[in-house]
């Protein structure tokens, strides 16, 4: 990964807002009195693996791109990865970069992608590679230059280890993002959830909504585990995401209403 490497591409698409002209957009939230439009930029963590944080942060990529700015997805860490056509790919960050339309080259929105689909501190260690934050924050940087909005996708849980001294948690309190927590819900749910909370706040972070996603068909007292999360968390539920027959993003963003978030770029909020 260079500072360096170039911007590949960025895609509007054609019903969008002329958004990329930060001067006329319509999407632009209210600008600041230091002259710079709000961005939005968000962590995005999971009660636990499989539950739906790519899927969300690919609906909240896809609404962005469809409020018409430059948004852009960004997996630090991907464990897990196949050869096609000569190139390593992992479906995290394919998903991700079909959701957003500011296209960078893939070390950038993954400066980390382990072939192993494993805990990233094992997986890292079998390629004989240690995960640290400075690839990571410089990469971070570089996406936010070239965008307006970028979502940052975890990997795992909250606290999944990075390396010895370091895990996800740190890497979202070194980013300094406000958190949008995935809840997966099944049976245990609830304490998972609550102890993410917890963990975030602890970082001085703040968790700005949550995502009540059925990852299960039928679950039992699905309604009742969303009531008791509701009344617990101090943070908007933005939505709540049936089990989908075709998970998409634009199938997911229309259970979710993205527009609670601080600086989200809607007209409503101009
Ligand atoms: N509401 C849903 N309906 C149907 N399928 C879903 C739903 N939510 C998630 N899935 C599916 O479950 C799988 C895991 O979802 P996803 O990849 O978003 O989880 P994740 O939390 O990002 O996992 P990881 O920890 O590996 O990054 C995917 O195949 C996804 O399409
Ligand atoms: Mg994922």
């Amino acid at each position: 990964m260079s500072l360096d490497d170039p911007v590949i591409a960025v895609d509007i698409p054609s019903d969008a807002p002329a958004a990329v002209d930060e001067t006329e957009s319509q999407a632009q939230p209210a600008v600041l009195a230091n002259g710079l439009p709000p961005r939005f930029c968000c962590f995005v963590t999971g009660t636990d693996t499989e539950i739906g944080k790519t899927l969300v942060s690919s609906a909240m990529l896809h609404a962005l791109v469809k409020a018409g700015v430059r948004a852009c997805g960004m997996k630090p860490v991907a464990a897990g990865a196949e050869l096609r056509d000569g190139e390593w790919h992992n479906d995290d960050c394919d998903q991700l970069a079909a959701a957003g339309n500011v296209h960078l080259l893939p070390t950038i929105t993954t400066p980390f992608l382990l072939k192993e689909p494993a805990a990233p501190h094992i997986a890292a260690a079998l390629e004989g590679v240690v995960i640290s934050p400075v690839p990571i924050l410089a990469a971070y940087v570089e996406i936010n230059a070239a965008s307006d909005a970028v979502v940052v996708e975890g990997v795992g849980g909250f606290r999944v280890p990075l390396n010895d001294e370091f895990d996800t948690a740190d890497l979202a309190e070194q980013l300094d993002l406000p958190v949008v927590l995935v809840v997966g819900l099944r049976l245990g749910c609830i304490s998972h959830a609550l102890l993410t909370v917890e963990a975030i706040e602890a970082r001085g972070l703040t968790v700005i909504g949550w995502v009540a996603n059925e990852t299960q068909a039928d679950m039992a007292f699905a309604d009742e585990n969303v009531a008791a999360l509701a009344q617990r968390i101090d943070a908007p539920l933005l939505g709540r995401i049936p089990r989908l027959q075709q998970p998409s993003a634009e199938a997911a963003a229309a259970h979710i209403d993205f527009t609670e978030l601080p600086n989200w770029p809607t007209q409503n909020k101009l």
